[in-house]
């Protein structure tokens, strides 16, 4: 696996990471054997750079991450996220100072280490000014429980002010072949400011790999379920760009996974994508997308200006957690 660096002064790491949360939610069911043997063989494959969150499965998806590199973790680059209540809190945001820290805590334990190699502001609380948030992180990083600082789905305005209180070394926000809001805004904001960028669901939530997303074929409880883009006449629309892209990356003599990943990391060399899966054999094809040529990239531009991804990415009240400055 080649390695890049989180924006321009920061930590290298793998040159793309493992997303854990559908070990934990979101995407079909558990399968915690599965998901153990995934990880190993993550790190076996050089993939070390590991992406959870206190959230993902209430604390399951930290504990599960933690037990399983428990003897590796110095080859793990392991980042998480705080900042969005789960359990007897309910659902909501929190980035005060006094929640940041004692989310730190419980991570800390549950994940079976003394520091959080990257700390992510799961989302900003639009109660708390971001630079008390930011403060709260840094003073982490002066005690030595975290390493660096970064911040999810924050508006470019966000970032800087954030950036002024302490160096943010990412910002990880939704990006792939379907979603690329991020070109008008925090991307380039990441570039000017030598911020590392990490695309989730660069897979499209598992559509542009090509997984059955159709209401019949999902489990009850996929998230997938409740968002528009995989709802009624939206994904008819975007199942014909699925069949465009499976055909240039049969083509090149990829899986539509692989063409998916190698798009977001010709994206930039600060760009680290951290596609999800619980399962071995897809990781070991993830792993194995390679660069793509000038001409396939012209063809990936003609086949979304021919069938233009259609329908909102989130739900009115998901949409409503997502910073906009
Ligand atoms: N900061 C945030 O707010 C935020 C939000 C969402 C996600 N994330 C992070 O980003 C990571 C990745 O995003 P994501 O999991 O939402 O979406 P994703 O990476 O776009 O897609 C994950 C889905 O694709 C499937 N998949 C993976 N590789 C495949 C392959 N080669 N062939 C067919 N299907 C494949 C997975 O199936 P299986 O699960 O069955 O293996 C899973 O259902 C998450 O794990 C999480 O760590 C962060």
């Amino acid at each position: 696996m080649r390695t890049r660096s989180l924006g321009t002064k920061g930590p290298v790491v793998s040159a793309m990471g493992l997303g854990c949360m559908s070990m934990s939610q979101a995407y079909g069911t558990r399968n915690d054997d599965e998901s153990r043997k995934t990880l190993q063989r993550a790190l076996d494959l050089g993939v070390t750079f590991l992406d959870t969150a206190d959230v993902y499965g209430e604390g399951h998806n930290e504990s599960l991450v933690g037990a399983a590199i428990q003897g590796r973790r110095g080859e793990v680059f392991l980042a998480t996220k705080c900042g969005i209540l789960f359990g007897e809190r309910g659902r909501g945001l929190d980035g005060s100072p006094a929640y940041i820290r004692q989310a730190c805590e419980a991570s800390l334990k549950r994940l079976g280490t003394d520091v959080i190699d990257l700390y992510y502001l799961h989302r900003k609380d639009p109660k708390t000014p971001i630079e008390e948030s930011a403060g709260a992180l840094a003073t982490l990083v002066k005690e030595g429980k975290v390493r660096h600082v970064g911040l999810s789905e924050v508006a470019p305005a966000t970032l800087k002010r954030a950036h002024a209180v302490h160096p943010i070394t990412a910002v990880q926000s939704e990006y792939s072949l379907w979603y690329r809001e991020p070109e008008h805004g925090i991307l380039p904001a990441c570039r000017e400011l030598g911020v590392g960028f990490v695309p989730f669901s660069p897979l499209g939530r598992g559509f542009l790999a090509g997984a059955s997303v159709r209401s019949d074929t999902l489990a009850e409880g996929d998230m997938r379920l409740g968002l528009p883009r995989f709802q009624g006449e939206n994904l008819d629309r975007n199942e014909r760009l699925r069949e465009a892209l499976a055909e240039i990356a049969a083509g090149r003599g990829q899986t539509p996974a692989q063409l998916a990943l190698a798009w977001v990391l010709a994206q930039g060399e600060t760009v680290v994508p951290i596609p999800g899966t619980k399962r071995v054999r897809y990781l070991e094809e993830n792993a194995a997308a390679s660069a793509l040529d000038a001409r396939t990239l012209a063809a990936i531009e003609a086949a979304l200006a021919a069938n233009p991804p259609s329908g909102e990415r989130y739900s009115p009240d998901m949409m409503a957690w997502v910073d906009r400055g």
